[in-house]
């Protein structure tokens, strides 16, 4: 068997149903789940109907390299978000994939050589795909300080020994987003040492601030002067932006040499992605008007939300994303359990989604809570954990 399937960490959420299984929880509170990060938002309903119209396309096998239209589509949305000046070449330079987690997972098979470089780098806490995808690739998952401006002063010699950086802007759990300067100051850094960047960015039209959407790597890359996007990948879905977790559509764009190793890599692993997926995919890429409403949608749940919680919890300032991320007060497994027994509302302990690298797990402490269930459930469910916080006792 491979070796790494031993050295898997469960996952967080059956870490979460273990902690919980055999908990009642309180009579009469209806339950509220912010565990998963699960979006609930209606898809639009352009991309419901181009799915639909294309189902005449269930008699054809799809091709790996997906049609010339969906490679333009994701082409076209890259540099309406980033600016990329037409550097964007669909032909050589875009992917599509079934959702990021496949592709954040398979693209480590195709890029690591763990005789050559042993290691693969990602953040603390982090989507645990990447640890996984280390693994099962024969490489070290190396789990990097929580600040990642501190990435950069580690040691040649780790970044010597590393095939492949994940990196994740906006962030889950902790809803950063990465500046500009940082994003190019990493990325030359990998460059510097041949180290590949898989860069995760499937929360990018999810922000606060309508006014400055996160950047992204291959805008970083083109800074510094590499609009062929030496050495770097970046991943999106339409999970979050257009709230379609079940149609499993993204694409991966980046360096043409990666991705024609990696196409071909996927053409013998045979996940082609759907022509009826593609042909929806390309109408969602093609309209911003619903990702932007989306947007409007989440922002919402935080302004209702942040102001009930911030007088009693430590909240962190999420730029990015759906998720809260804040320091609770007390052990964040033992938070999670009251949480659930006397106010029926789920969150994950935030050490499920760390490691302890040598420095304490930097989730110890803290939960998130994803801002998916409708506005109401939000902000019963806000109201509750302040009555939790408000009520809890040391016993
Ligand atoms: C950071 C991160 N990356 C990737 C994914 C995978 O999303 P999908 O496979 O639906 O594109 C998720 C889903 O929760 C995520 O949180």
């Amino acid at each position: 068997m491979n070796p790494g399937l031993a050295r898997l960490q469960p996952y967080p959420f059956e870490r979460l149903e273990r902690l919980l299984a055999g908990v009642e929880p309180a009579a009469g509170r209806a339950p509220i789940a912010l565990s998963i990060g699960e979006p609930k938002h209606a898809p639009p309903a352009l991309l419901v109907e181009a799915l639909t119209a294309a189902l005449g396309a269930l008699g054809t096998y799809p091709a790996t390299a997906g049609l010339p239209e969906f490679r333009r589509a994701c082409a076209g949305w890259l540099e309406r978000r980033y600016g990329l000046g037409g550097t964007v070449d669909p032909e050589r330079m875009v992917l599509p994939v079934n959702g990021t987690r496949e592709a954040l997972f398979s693209f480590a098979q195709a890029v690591v050589d763990p005789r050559e470089r042993p290691i693969v780098a990602m953040p603390n806490p982090c989507y645990q795909i990447y640890e996984g995808a280390a693994l099962l690739a024969g490489a070290a998952p190396l789990h990097l300080p929580p600040d990642p401006a501190e990435w950069l002063a580690l040691p040649g010699e780790v970044w010597r020994r590393c095939a492949l950086l994940y990196v994740c802007s906006p962030d889950n759990p902790t809803g950063r987003v990465l500046p500009p300067g940082l994003l190019g100051r990493i990325l030359s850094l990998a460059r510097e040492h041949g180290v590949v960047v898989a860069a995760d960015e499937c929360y990018s039209d999810l922000y606060l601030d309508e006014a400055n959407p996160p950047p992204g790597f291959l805008g970083a890359s083109r800074a510094l002067g590499h609009p062929d996007f030496e050495g770097v990948v970046v991943f999106h879905s339409l999970s979050k932006r257009s709230s379609a977790p079940g149609l499993r559509s993204g694409f991966v764009a980046g360096d043409p040499r990666l991705i024609e190793r990696y196409r071909l890599y996927r053409t013998y692993h045979g996940c082609a992605v759907p022509v009826h997926v593609q042909r929806a995919s390309i109408a969602a890429w093609d309209d911003d008007a619903h990702a932007a409403a989306n947007r409007a949608l989440y922002r919402a749940k935080f302004d209702a939300v942040v102001p009930v919680l911030a007088p009693l919890l430590a909240l962190n300032d999420p730029a990015g994303g759906f998720y809260l991320w804040p320091e609770v007060g007390e052990d964040d497994e033992r938070f999670t359990r009251e949480l659930y027994r006397r106010e029926n509302v789920r969150v994950v302990p935030g050490s499920y989604l760390g490691r302890d690298a040598g420095s304490g797990n930097p989730g110890a402490g803290r939960v998130r809570i994803s801002l998916v269930a409708p506005l109401a459930e939000c902000v019963e469910a806000a109201h509750r954990i302040r009555h939790y916080l408000e009520t809890r006792r040391d016993d």
